[in-house]
């Protein structure tokens, strides 16, 4: 997914783990960024139905009060934010009567409340699902879907 992205054109991929090996987020950097962009993707493989730790060291350090809510927190205001995951599961699992009982919407609810509280649209999640059991060509499918919906998004922006 990351190869899919990282290249294009108008889009800017920043990965937390090589920025900080040592899980010490800059936040002045990281806000600076987040100002530069109009739409913010959270692109990681789903662990434990939520992010890996550093996506979640990153919003209580990088979301302040004054910066992403709160007075004068409207830093983010209008932006648009999607969660682009990864999952061992399969689609079948994630939903009623599956075996991880909730839908993947659902379980990223507390993305998407967070995008609410500092005022950004969220976006219908993209998922990529059952990894470990996808073929070399299912994978290359699945990227390219990945890769049409991230140029789509920057598209839709450059024409707003
Ligand atoms: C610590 C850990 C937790 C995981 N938790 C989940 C999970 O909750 N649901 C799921 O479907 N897959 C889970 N997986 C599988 C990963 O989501 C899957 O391996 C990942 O999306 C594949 O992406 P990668 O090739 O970048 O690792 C977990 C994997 C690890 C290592």
């Amino acid at each position: 997914m990351a190869a899919a992205v990282a290249g294009l054109d108008g889009v800017t991929f920043h990965d937390l783990y090589e920025a900080y090996p040592d899980m010490h987020i800059s936040v002045s950097k990281e806000q600076e960024l987040l100002r530069r962009h109009d739409t913010i993707v959270f692109q990681h493989p789903m662990f434990w139905y939520s992010s890996p730790a550093i996506l979640k060291e990153w919003q209580d350090l990088v979301l302040e009060w004054g910066f992403a809510y709160g007075e004068g927190g409207d830093a983010l205001r209008g932006k648009k934010l999607l969660s682009a995951i990864s999952t061992g599961g399969p689609a079948e699992a994630y939903q009623r009567g599956g075996s991880n009982h909730f839908t993947i919407r659902e379980l990223l609810v507390p993305f998407e409340q967070t995008a609410r509280l500092c005022g950004m649209e969220y976006l219908d999640p993209f998922a990529i699902q059952g990894v470990s059991r996808l073929t070399e060509t299912d994978l290359a499918s699945e990227v390219a879907r990945y890769r049409a919906r991230i140029q789509s998004l920057r598209d839709d922006e450059k024409n707003a």
